[in-house]
């Protein structure tokens, strides 16, 4: 066979890869008529399947499979196990719910795989991705000089922050372990974790004390960081937290600046939960000194209820980012211009990566950022209303939450207490109407509620009261505390 009918036989034969415009149609109609059905029935679905067995189906062996099986089973082994994230009942850990409008700008950027990485590939991408940077540095009060950068969420966004802190102040070799990072106990793993990877293994950390509400005590942070210069150490970071993962506490941002200042540390802080509520006229006042810190993350996948996969992270001090992840390379070199703007690439470990930036600037441009604010102050009130009836029901709260996440515990003897609600805990989950998650506080063991996926309303609440009251009585039968 000669070159040219070898090569357009195998071209006949990948054929497959670029479907004509009626199977482009026909396997669209199948993925909206899916979503449609879902979607339709996303009130009434539980919220939690605590069934983990997987279908040997998902193997790859080869075998084709039509859509209609592999989203029949993508249904029942995909969405119908475990957290259905996109539930209105996901109340644990951080949800967000994932608005529409997301997943079609994930659709629009892989038809056209637009390459957001470098300006000079796709400038377009590149302007609509800073684009929401500056929005995102107003909404902050971040100076014009500060850069930013898209992740896939929050904790790539907190390891970009720490590799400048650490570029910035040259903590390296000899200097990391008498260098000293300032943190709270609730402050997000994923910190510890960038801290290990930026090679900062050997460091010395100062868990700070925290007030009856979970924030940071300044009085402590104060006198820890003076203690450690007196003994030559050499006090670094600072890690704020606008809102913890544990009680959605917001640090006392303003006073933590000042401190920070003082002594000449880099202040970070971790908005990416809670960041998004500086939105809300009520919460101002409680995120007052954000704009001082020199780094912080804030996640639009929770805030904003984008679907996974967006975190954004803001740094004052540009060359401090450029260090670790500007590079040149031959291959690159007709990349290499004078741009008008930075490429996301120069500013995170990533290269190629999926125009993330279209997920977040689509919903922006098509409603505004109003319905996100209402939204947000819909889920501050809605805290308050579970709490109420948490009340009601007899049950302990944590205190008067700083934003949408809290705590509940039932009160027995102390010795039993911690797997009494361990105990209630299991029996809401093999419920799943609405699915809460638990964390320690102080040792004790409490289940949080964490209000932020944006379909979560009064329903909702009312579903998991019906729950936990069941959940409540079959624990109370099985430590025999009724008949
Ligand atoms: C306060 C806080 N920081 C960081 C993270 C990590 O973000 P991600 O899971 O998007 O990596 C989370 C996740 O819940 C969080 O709540």
């Amino acid at each position: 066979m000669s070159l040219l009918k070898n090569l357009q036989s195998l071209e006949k034969q990948y054929a497959v890869l670029e479907p004509t415009q009626h199977q482009r149609h026909e396997l669209n109609k199948k993925i909206e008529d899916f979503s449609d059905v879902f979607l339709d029935d996303i009130d009434n679905i539980a919220a939690f399947n605590a069934d983990d067995k997987v279908t040997s189906l998902f193997k790859l062996d080869d075998q084709r499979q039509n859509l209609d099986e592999i989203l029949s089973i993508y249904r029942k082994d995909v969405i119908g196990k475990g957290i259905v994230a996109s539930s209105p009942g996901h109340l644990g850990y951080i949800p967000g719910g994932g608005i529409y409008a997301s997943s079609l700008a994930d659709y629009m950027a892989a038809v056209s795989n637009e390459y957001a990485g470098i300006y000079y590939a796709s400038p377009g991408a590149v302007h609509i991705e800073n684009e929401t940077i500056e929005w995102l540095k107003k909404l902050i009060s971040f100076p014009q000089s500060a850069v930013g950068n898209l992740t896939s969420g929050g904790s790539i966004a907190n390891l970009i922050a720490l590799t400048a802190a650490r570029d910035k102040f040259k903590i390296k070799n000899e200097v990391i372990r008498k260098s000293v990072i300032y943190l709270s106990p609730q402050v997000h793993h994923c910190l510890h974790k960038a801290v290990r990877i930026i090679g900062l293994e050997d460091i010395q950390y100062r868990i700070i004390d925290l007030d009856e509400n979970s924030r940071m005590l300044v009085s402590d942070l104060e006198q820890k960081i003076q203690h450690d210069k007196d003994q030559g150490l050499k006090p670094f970071l600072v890690v704020a937290s606008a809102g913890t993962t544990d009680t959605g506490a917001i640090d006392p941002l303003e006073q933590m600046a000042d401190v920070s200042e003082k002594h000449g540390l880099w202040f970070h802080i971790d908005a990416a939960y809670g960041g998004f509520f500086i939105m809300v006229n009520s919460k101002k006042e409680a995120f007052k000194g954000i704009e001082r810190a020199d780094s912080l993350v804030i996640d639009p996948h929770k805030g904003l209820f984008l679907p996974y996969g967006l975190g954004a992270v803001l740094v004052k001090d540009r060359e401090a980012v450029l260090h670790s992840h500007h590079y040149l390379a031959n291959y690159m070199q007709d990349a290499h211009q004078d741009h008008v703007t930075d490429s996301p690439a120069d500013l995170s470990p990533e290269l190629t990566r999926h125009f993330r930036g279209l997920r977040l600037w689509l919903p922006l441009k098509l409603y505004g950022s109003e319905p996100f604010k209402i939204c947000l102050q819909h889920k501050l009130l809605l805290t308050q209303y579970f709490r109420n009836s948490l009340k009601n029901m007899g049950f302990n709260l944590g205190p008067e939450p700083d934003l949408s996440v809290s705590y509940f515990w039932y009160a027995c003897e102390a010795s039993i207490q911690n797997q009494f609600n361990r105990k209630l805990l299991e029996y809401i989950h093999k419920d799943g109407t609405v699915f809460l998650s638990s964390t320690l506080i102080n040792d004790q063991f409490v289940i949080r509620m964490a209000i932020l996926a944006f379909r979560t309303n009064t329903n909702t609440i009312d579903k998991a009261v019906i729950m936990i009251k069941k959940a409540l009585k079959l624990c109370l039968k099985d430590f025999k505390l009724i008949a």
